[in-house]
C-alpha cells in the first residue's frame, strides 16, 4: 500500500471522524479516494486536512454546500499548503459576520415572543416567520 494513503479506518481513528461520516463526505463531493483491485478505498494523506476543515467548518454552522464551493478552490495540481487552508478559514469570516447580524435581526424581531409561548399563527413571528400574507387577514387569502 502506498504510504501517502490511508485507508477507511485509518482515516476514521486520525480524523475522529466515523467511518460512515467519510462514506458521506465522498458522496458529497467532499473528499475523494480511489478503490484499490479489490474495491477497497483508499484516501489520500493530505484528506484528514480536509476532514479537519469540514468538521471546523460545520461547528461553525456553514452549510455542506458552501465547504464544497470552498473546496473547489483548492489547487489540484499540488497539495494544499498551510496557506492556502488559512484562506479558505478566512473566507468563513463574512459567512459568520452575516450570520450573526441575521440572528441579531431575528432576535430583534422576536423580542415579543420572549417569555410569551402564545405560538399564534396570526401574530407570533416564530411560529410562522415567512407569513407575508398575514397583512391580508386570516385564513388562506389567495382562495
Ligand atoms: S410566542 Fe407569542 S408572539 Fe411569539
Amino acid at each position: 500500500m502506498d504510504i501517502h494513503e490511508l485507508t477507511p479506518g485509518e482515516m476514521a481513528d486520525r480524523s475522529g471522524v466515523a467511518v460512515s461520516a467519510l462514506h458521506f463526505y465522498e458522496r458529497q463531493g467532499l473528499i475523494a479516494s480511489r478503490r484499490t483491485s479489490g474495491n477497497q478505498r483508499r484516501y489520500p494523506r493530505e484528506s484528514l486536512r480536509r476532514v479537519a476543515f469540514i468538521r471546523m467548518s460545520q461547528r461553525l454552522g456553514i452549510p455542506l454546500a458552501r465547504i464544497r464551493e470552498a473546496l473547489a478552490t483548492l489547487p489540484t495540481d499540488r497539495v494544499p499548503t498551510s496557506k492556502d487552508w488559512a484562506r479558505l478559514s478566512a473566507g468563513w469570516r463574512q459567512d459568520i459576520d452575516d450570520r450573526i447580524l441575521h440572528l441579531q435581526r431575528l432576535r430583534d424581531n422576536l423580542t415579543g415572543c420572549i417569555g410569551c409561548g402564545c405560538l399564534s399563527l396570526k401574530t407570533c413571528a416564530l411560529s410562522n416567520p415567512g407569513d407575508m400574507l398575514a397583512d391580508q387577514g386570516p385564513g388562506a387569502v389567495r382562495l
